[in-house]
């Protein structure tokens, strides 16, 4: 198959020296295209901006923003057959980019107003017809409502639900929940363990 990721956090610029980021590392997108790949799956990995090496084989877009990881991934979209959306994108970004630099003497941003980014995820699923379209939920409670909300909401046929402390830590733990009522616990196993689980959950041994 053909499967298009994305991974990595989204940097909304502010001016031409600051953005808004998160503390996404990458490195469950990265493990979840490594898995695919070793199962010998064409990946597109479309990424915002980590430190982590492109896994071998992989095509990779690099972005940084949450639009630019929109339109990368419209664009190979059409011809893929499943997508992990793994990305930690930003909800919201600055309404203005400043081309010049914010001066502390100019109390521009006092109030920074922001707008919204595309849901990319929810996007892309909308239109999948009978593709397959993974997700995460990314909750600070127990979460088991609001995953269950997107998994509906997005068009996902599957979603697993984590935690903040998830980001950029090494070892981790997943309730993955199917849009057929499966409920799987994955875990705690280091990422790249947790990732080949996850893709052996979601395509089945087949794939
Ligand atoms: N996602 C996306 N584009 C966005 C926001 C989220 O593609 N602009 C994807 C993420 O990659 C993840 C899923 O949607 O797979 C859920 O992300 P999450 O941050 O848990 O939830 P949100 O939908 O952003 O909702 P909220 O922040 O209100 O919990």
């Amino acid at each position: 198959m053909r499967v298009l990721v994305t991974a990595g956090p989204t940097r909304e610029p502010l001016d031409p020296v600051r953005f808004l980021g998160n503390r996404s590392s990458g490195r469950m997108g990265y493990s979840i295209a490594r898995a695919l790949l070793a199962r010998g799956h064409e990946v597109i990995l479309v990424s915002g901006p980590t430190s982590l090496k492109p896994p071998k084989g992989v095509v990779l877009e690099a972005v940084e923003t949450g639009r630019q990881m929109l339109t990368a991934c419209r664009k190979h979209w059409k011809t893929c057959d499943a997508l992990f959306g793994v990305a930690a994108v930003a909800d919201y970004r600055p309404a203005k980019v400043s081309k010049r630099k914010l001066k502390k003497t100019e109390n521009v941003s006092k109030t920074l107003e922001l707008v919204s980014n595309p849901d990319i995820l929810a996007t892309l699923a909308r239109s999948k017809g009978k593709r397959l379209a993974f997700g995460f939920a990314l909750e600070s409670g127990s979460g088991l409502t609001e995953a269950l909300r997107k998994l509906r909401d997005k068009n996902l046929d599957w979603i697993a639900l984590n935690g903040p402390e998830a980001q950029g830590s090494k070892i981790s733990s997943l309730r993955v929940l199917g849009a057929d009522g499966s409920d799987h616990l994955l875990g705690p196993a280091n990422k790249e363990a947790l990732a080949r689980t996850l893709v052996r959950t979601a395509l089945g041994s087949n794939y």
